[in-house]
């Protein structure tokens, strides 16, 4: 395994840091304010082919692998954590399920295409409100009707469910034997029945839009089926180990992000007569903190190498899903404190990536589960 980026990771970083920087930083701060995402920076970024980086050609994406998809995430979430999960979630969970699906090539490239060019957003729809770290208690239900099926059930925290074109959908076939009839579809937004609930008001990652997304009686082809009965639930879990390594980058992102904002702070504010970066206590913090973000880059960029490489990698992106997104906590916390009352205030931004930390430690797996996963490799 080689750590060291090629040209062709490189130049995805470069072509992701110079986007970010000209386009994302600029209103990144009232995108949060406001609550408010803007659509067409998706849509840069898939004409860009960020979206698409980890998928073959054939089926619309780039042919590149996880190791170049996460350098993207890390680089967009360096400057808006908001865009960065939305970009994730579009290709590591709602193309994920679909790329690992069982679905015939035509199904695959029908509903992963628009997505990975960035025209349309897709939402991943696994999480209920009886149903979040207990993946496995599904409630929505899919029954049989001919050549089609109906499903029934509401799903919640759907990242980009508000604005997405097309949902995966994981649901039961037959809720008497639970888990072992769970399945999952492919669902256009424009199928009569489906609809928005409730929109959430969020503590952090405040531009990106979450919501409840309603089935009623929503009616789709059997060809729609993306899980045979029973295996919808491994084909959540291969897909969420994907989504970890996004969301691992997108910690690592973030963690950088406030790093560079303190680093220059500190060079310029001086008290007592020197700059802070001239007083021992701060720099040295400043070194422990780039250490634990060194540390955090190599568990990402080794899951997405293990990934890219073929191997199992469900470890490997739990451990850096872990890491990464405490780093960012760590590091966005102490961030407002070296900025002190600045810190604490809109415009210097960290405050924002403090809050945009927190929820990376809990969703796509708290790191509680993250916790579970790797405990049980070790006493397998
Ligand atoms: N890959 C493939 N198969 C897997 C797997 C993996 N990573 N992990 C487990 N499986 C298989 C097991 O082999 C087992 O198969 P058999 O029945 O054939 O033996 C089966 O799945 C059940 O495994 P477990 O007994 O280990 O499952 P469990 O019920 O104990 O649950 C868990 C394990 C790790 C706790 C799991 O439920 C989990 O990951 N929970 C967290 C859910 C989560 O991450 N939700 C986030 C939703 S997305 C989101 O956050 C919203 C957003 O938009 C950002």
């Amino acid at each position: 395994m080689n750590l060291t980026l090629n040209d062709q990771q490189k130049r995805i970083q470069t072509l992701a840091r110079e986007f970010a920087e000209k386009n994302v930083k600029p209103g990144a701060i009232e995108r949060d304010e406001t609550s408010t995402y803007d659509v067409s920076l998706f849509n840069k970024m898939g004409s860009l082919g960020f979206i698409g980086l980890p998928y073959p050609e054939a089926l619309g994406g780039q042919g590149m692998g996880y190791l170049e998809y996460a350098l993207a995430v890390e680089e967009i979430s360096k400057i808006d954590a908001s865009l960065g999960i939305s970009f994730s979630v579009a290709t590591s969970l709602y193309c994920g399920t679909i790329f690992n699906s069982s679905a015939p090539e035509n199904i695959k490239k029908k509903f992963m295409e628009p997505v990975l060019s960035g025209k349309h957003l897709g939402g991943f729809g696994l999480t209920e409100h009886s149903a979040g770290s207990d993946a496995a208690g599904q409630t929505t239900i899919a029954t049989k009707d001919g050549d089609s099926y109906i499903i029934n059930g509401a799903k919640c925290f759907n990242t980009n469910g508000p604005l997405a074109d097309y949902y995966v959908i994981y649901c039961l076939t037959d809720p008497s034997i639970g888990t072992k009839s769970m399945t999952c579809f492919a669902v256009p937004r424009s199928t009569p029945g489906v609809s928005i609930g409730h929109i959430e008001n969020k503590m952090g990652i405040r531009s990106a839009q979450v919501s409840d997304i309603v089935l009623d009686n929503v009616r789709v082809p059997a060809e729609y089926m993306l899980a045979q009965p029973g295996e919808g639930f491994k084909l959540a879990m291969k897909t969420l180990d994907c989504g970890r390594i996004g969301v691992a980058a997108q910690g690592l992102g973030i963690a950088e992000g406030a790093f560079e904002i303190a680093r220059k702070y500190m060079m310029e504010r001086e008290q007592f007569g020197k700059s802070l970066n001239k007083q021992q206590y701060l720099a040295f913090k400043m070194a422990e903190l780039y250490t634990k973000i060194e540390a955090a880059r190599l568990l990402v960029y080794r899951a997405a190498l293990v990934h890219d490489e073929g191997g199992r990698f469900s470890v490997d992106a739990a451990m850096a899903k872990m890491t990464a997104t405490d780093v960012a906590m760590e590091v966005t916390t102490e961030a407002v404190q070296m900025l002190g009352g600045n810190g604490y205030m809109r415009e210097y931004e960290v405050e924002r990536m403090m809050r945009d930390a927190k929820i990376t430690q809990i969703y796509e797996g708290t790191n509680e589960i993250q916790r579970l996963v790797i405990s049980g490799q070790i006493f397998r």
